[in-house]
């Protein structure tokens, strides 16, 4: 069977991830977060003291970085097991930061493409239906409403046992769309070709087997 490519793009918490897994496991394909990869770059900055606004002093650090997913979900920087550390908000506000910058992006995006080549790949990001991967066979813009978005994050967070404040993570969510999505660079928007999908008041069950729908369509 034709083995196509996927991309999920869409604001903050929207559960694009939680769908882009859900859907890779079903067909077998190879599941791509490259928000970890932003992370990843914010959180080597945090550990070595440098502002994330020093986009000399971030670039710097991109040569000595070594990112791996690992086929078990969990993410290696330079060997270390930063899976949990990388989820921390100071870290996904780090993140929305240092992805503003053209060398950052590009070190990644070269990454990302060369993972993703050959096709049985799932890829959630910001910029992967108009920028990683045009040619995708299949191209969904998950949203959801800001209220929808920071309760499921809110749950999450209060299931693993991590404190939060349920209208901070409203504003951060906010915070962090409105500057992917007004930055120069590769801004989070919508693919022409894309498919929308609001899943506000749909249940996990409800978009998977959407999105299941849509794939068998393209094979
Ligand atoms: O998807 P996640 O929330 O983990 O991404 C963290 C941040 O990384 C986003 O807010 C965004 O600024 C950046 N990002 C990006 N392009 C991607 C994926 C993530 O700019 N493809």
């Amino acid at each position: 069977m034709k083995r196509i490519s996927i991309a999920i793009d869409g604001p903050a918490a929207a559960g694009k991830s939680t769908i882009a897994k859900m859907v890779a496991r079903n067909l077998n394909y190879t599941y791509i977060d490259t928000g970890a990869m932003y992370r990843c770059v914010a959180y080597s900055a945090f550990i070595h003291g440098i502002s994330y606004e020093d986009e000399a002093g971030v670039v710097g650090l991109l040569k000595d970085l070594k990112i791996k997913l690992l086929p078990d979900g969990s993410i290696r920087l330079n060997g270390e097991d930063v899976s949990s550390a990388i989820r921390a908000n100071e870290v996904s506000m780090g993140a929305s930061i240092v992805s503003q910058y053209a060398k950052v992006r590009s070190f990644l995006v070269a990454q990302q493409r060369e993972m993703a080549k050959g096709g049985g790949v799932i890829l959630d990001g910001r910029d992967i239906g108009t920028v990683v991967l045009p040619d995708a066979e299949l191209k969904i813009y998950q949203v959801a409403s800001v209220e929808t978005r920071a309760k499921r994050r809110y749950k999450e967070n209060i299931e693993k046992g991590i404190e939060c404040d349920y209208e901070e993570m409203k504003a951060e969510i906010e915070a962090r769309d409105k500057q992917d999505m007004n930055r120069e660079v590769s801004p989070l928007k919508k693919a022409d070709d894309a498919i929308e999908l609001d899943t506000s008041n749909m249940s996990l069950e409800e978009v998977v087997a959407h999105v299941m729908d849509l794939v068998e369509k393209k094979l």
